[in-house]
């Protein structure tokens, strides 16, 4: 097969990107190693930024997020009997929008399959070649055991962090960095109103929690809890008595209303970047270069700005043969990406509990002044909310 870019992962990344070259004129041929409903259905993001879903209307992709997404002012931020709202919308002009990363991906798929681009599931044993000449490829199995070449101009790896385009980089030159938490998400996803209008980060003693939600009778809850954590040995019954707890369930004549959780999974925290993001032909987006920690709700985010920026390069370098967009790519996207890596960081550290009373101490002054100065809530909003783009 023969095609101008190609793209390995059909996730958000590899299909906004295939989506954006094909209005810059540029064919591509996404592939992708599990099968289209596997993908469809991975439970993660929910939280879109201002800028992202300015991105994806503007490209024709915002039918779906004006039908079922959820506009948010702010969040509120809490420990144990203070609540307070930080309202971004008056502190930087931009909110956020409730809408799941299983929807978007719906979308997606929708638009791919309109156009009639070529998405190939089911492939195995991925392998990139000459990514630092002008002829770059791709090899692989097919569904039907076939093996297969993509001959390309240009090769995008946006396989997440478990991919093969990361290894493709050589390695002098390359530069890796990464921290690992010493705790992990436990996430639900309940068929239960929500029972905040706003999401909920909270602080507290046991552990940190998070409501959040994916829609008027969907809710989406997450727990601190140890690393090695089994999913199984949480009970429903323990699950919301601990998400009460930590959420304050009484206070202030606030309630939590449980119901039937429909799925349940842990969830490892991890912070960790490839610099640079292009090596000749080979550029990397998304998760396949960068991987945050959920707390700052930015790893959907950085995957969207990624492929907002590296579409219009390879539209300049494929179709005028300029490379100063591809070649100021890396520098460009990595400004954003250490700003979310920054911001992420701090969002896990101010609100994770560890096993040292000194750190709580810090935790909640860094919240006191977050929540009460305005200058304090003003830089959390334009994190969370406001970044360009191009930031
Ligand atoms: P991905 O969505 O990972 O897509 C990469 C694709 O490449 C996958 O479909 C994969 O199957 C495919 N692939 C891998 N190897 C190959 C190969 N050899 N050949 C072909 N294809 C290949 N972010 C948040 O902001 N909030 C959250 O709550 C949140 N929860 C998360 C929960 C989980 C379990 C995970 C893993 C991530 C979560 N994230 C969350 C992060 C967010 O979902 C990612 O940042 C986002 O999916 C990045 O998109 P991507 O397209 O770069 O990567
Ligand atoms: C989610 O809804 O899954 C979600 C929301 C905000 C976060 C992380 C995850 O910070």
């Amino acid at each position: 097969m023969r095609t101008d870019v190609a793209i390995i992962g059909a996730g958000p990344a590899g299909l906004l990107l295939a989506h954006l070259l094909a209005a810059e004129g540029i064919e591509s041929i996404v592939l992708e190693t599990r099968t289209q409903e596997y993908v469809a259905a991975r439970i993660r993001a929910g939280i879109l930024e201002d800028s992202s879903v300015a991105l994806l209307r503007s490209a024709g992709l915002g039918a779906g997020i004006d039908a079922y997404g959820d506009e948010h002012r702010g969040i509120y931020l809490q420990w144990p009997r203070e609540r307070h709202h930080l309202d971004f919308t008056a502190l930087t002009g931009h909110s956020v929008w409730v809408y799941g990363q299983t929807q978007l991906q719906d979308d997606l798929v929708a638009a791919s399959a309109a156009a009639q681009r070529q998405v190939i599931y089911g492939a195995s044993g991925t392998a990139l070649h000459d990514v630092d000449t002008g002829r770059p490829s791709v090899t692989f199995t097919g569904s039907d055991g076939n093996p297969q070449r993509i001959e390309a101009l240009a090769i995008a790896g946006c396989d997440g962090s478990f991919g093969p385009s990361r290894d493709a980089m050589p390695a002098t030159g390359q530069r890796t960095w990464e921290r690992v938490y010493p705790y992990s998400w436990l996430g639900i996803l309940a068929d239960v109103p929500p029972s905040t209008d706003e999401l909920i980060y909270a602080w507290h003693p046991e552990g940190f929690a998070l409501h959040s939600m994916r829609s008027d009778t969907v809710s989406r809850l997450y727990l601190q809890v140890p690393n090695g954590t089994d999913a199984a040995d949480w009970s429903h019954d323990q699950i919301w008595d601990a998400l009460a707890t930590r959420l304050g369930h009484g206070e202030s004549g606030w309630r939590l209303t449980p119901g039937p959780i429909t799925e349940k999974s842990v969830l490892p925290m991890r912070s960790f970047v490839q610099a640079p993001m292009r090596h000749g032909r080979l550029f990397l987006a998304g998760d396949a270069a960068h991987i945050v920690p959920p707390t700052g709700a930015k790893g959907l985010n950085l995957a969207i700005a990624d492929v907002a920026l590296l579409a219009p390069a390879l539209g300049l370098l494929l179709r005028k043969q300029d490379a100063a967009l591809a070649d100021a790519y890396s520098e460009t996207a990595l400004r954003r990406v250490w700003r979310c890596e920054h911001f992420s960081w701090w969002m896990t550290s101010m609100l994770h509990t560890t096993d040292d009373p000194f750190d709580a101490q810090l935790q909640l002054s860094q919240l006191r002044w977050v929540t009460a100065s305005q200058a304090g809530a003003a830089g959390l909003a334009e994190n969370y909310a406001g970044l360009p783009i191009g930031f």
